[in-house]
């Protein structure tokens, strides 16, 4: 060791220099890998294990990692443990850390393993564990949205197309619309787990190593399902952080979208729910003002989401296999994700349930807009007239009703005869809102008991889970 060698660094040996202290700060990653404590010291206890099983360690050997390590998680826990930014990473704090507390012993854990394999285990770890609460999130989130569209199964609002008034449809069923977008978003997730669920552990700097470790062993301690193949691909593969990022943009795509929906809704002009007061806020210069902070920031924190998706693309587009320094910037942009995301369902969770529809509202603005007008025209073909001929009566009698201001069932009977003389008294409840949802009676459609159906299905897949 030369007396310009900075002692600290486990890497030191073959270095004359001390480290540039700017590029010690840039190329340390521990101000927020530290965060991987809990996985980092769980994955150096089943390498610890495995290497006891292999005779590698002798059982006291074993005993005094994993009693060490357990001492540094709960410093670390307690907030009392001393970071080092000259020790670069998570990593290795911990590992100086183990050496200053066991003597000599530390020192033998890194045996068969490189930072390389220790990183992507950690990672994985920790994304499992993410995933898994993710996923009882949004099964929370589904089951708010059953239970809100079970009570709105009957309420009629209008329905859109290109945001104008199209038919109307049930807010229970719009809400299930909802629940369909999440459904999709948990099985994007429970299938990324999939490829999460692989023990990189024994891959070590990227060739594997010349000890005799058991991978199996390893991978079956971290609850993994078995060791990821190739070595080269083990340290170097992070499509598994992409696809959750993948996953994270969709499902930030709908609850933006719920969102810009619940923006309209509470504005003046739908006026169809009211959010709680506890989750919105006013203005300082206009004292009428409720402002739906809490959809506005969801909608507004996508955008930070699909930035991390492009990052983490963009991280792995050119490296050349297998680890590369680059990876190290794979963590602030997951984590931040995961941590928005989190908020975000916690947030729906939460706002959900208390959310009023003022129903009334709805069914006048149902009433608005000549909703049933595909109702009547469904009404002539039924009575012998070819669809396209019905569509250009029904088009001929809503501009007439334009002109007049009025809605189609202002009309007399033979008024609406004069458009078609196949039009009888039974035409006025084929006009009437309720008849209109009613009769979209099929799997998928908004009358109100295939609502209910759908729900039961729903709520009977939720249980499976
Ligand atoms: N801090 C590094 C990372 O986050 C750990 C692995 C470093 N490996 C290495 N050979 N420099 O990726």
């Amino acid at each position: 060791m030369s007396d310009t060698e900075d002692p600290i660094k486990p890497w030191g040996g073959r270095f004359n220099e001390t480290t540039d202290a700017f590029v010690e700060r840039f190329t340390a990653s521990i101000e927020f890998d530290k965060r991987l404590y809990h996985h980092d010291i769980d994955g150096s206890i089943a390498h610890a294990r495995m290497l006891h099983k292999t005779g590698i360690l002798d059982s006291d050997e074993e005993q005094q990692i994993i009693d060490g390590l357990e001492s540094i998680r709960a410093d670390i826990a307690a907030n009392k443990f001393q970071w080092s930014v000259a020790l670069e990473d998570v990593h290795m704090n911990i590992e100086a850390a183990l050496t200053e507390r066991i003597g000599a012993t530390g020192k033998k854990l890194h045996t068969g393993r490189s930072r390389n394999d220790q990183i992507a285990t950690d990672i994985r770890l920790y994304v499992r564990d993410e995933i898994d609460e993710m996923a009882t999130s949004l099964t929370d989130l589904q089951s708010a949205l059953l239970g809100l569209a079970e009570r709105e199964a009957d309420t009629i609002m209008p329905g859109f197309t290109h945001l104008q008034t199209a038919q109307p449809v049930t807010f229970g069923h719009h809400l299930m619309a909802w629940f369909e977008m999440l459904d999709r978003d948990y099985s994007r997730l429970i299938d990324c787990r999939k490829r999460v669920n692989l023990s990189p552990l024994g891959a070590a700097a990227l060739a594997g190593t010349g000890f005799p470790i058991d991978r199996e062993y390893t991978a079956s301690l971290l609850g993994f399902d078995m060791p990821t193949g190739n070595s080269l691909d083990s340290v170097s593969d992070r499509d598994f952080a992409i696809e959750l990022a993948a996953f994270a943009s969709l499902l930030m795509t709908h609850l933006s979208r719920f969102s810009e929906e619940l923006v309209l809704w509470t504005s003046a002009q739908f006026d169809f729910v009211e959010l709680p007061d506890r989750f919105c806020t006013g203005s300082s210069i206009m004292p009428q003002k409720k402002n739906p902070d809490v959809p506005e920031l969801v909608r507004g924190k996508t955008g930070r989401i699909y930035g991390h998706l492009i990052s983490l693309l963009t991280l792995m587009k050119s490296q050349p296999l297998a680890y590369n320094k680059d990876n190290q910037e794979d963590k602030e942009p997951l984590f931040d994700m995961i941590d928005t995301v989190k908020d975000c369902l916690k947030a729906y969770i939460e706002l959900l349930p208390a959310i009023v529809a003022k129903k009334d509202n709805m069914y006048q603005a149902a009433l608005k807009g000549y909703a049933t007008a595909t109702d009547l025209a469904d009404y002539l073909v039924n009575k012998g007239l070819p669809f396209r001929d019905a569509h250009e009566v029904v088009g001929t009698a809503v501009a007439a009703a334009i002109e007049k201001n009025q809605a189609l069932t202002d009309f007399s009977l033979a008024e609406l005869q004069a458009f078609s003389a196949l039009v009888t008294e039974d035409v006025f409840e084929i006009l009437a809102l309720e008849g209109s949802v009613a009769a979209r009676n099929h799997i998928g459609g908004t009358a109100p008991n295939q609502v209910r159906a759908a729900i039961e299905i729903a709520k009977k897949n939720l249980a499976h889970r």
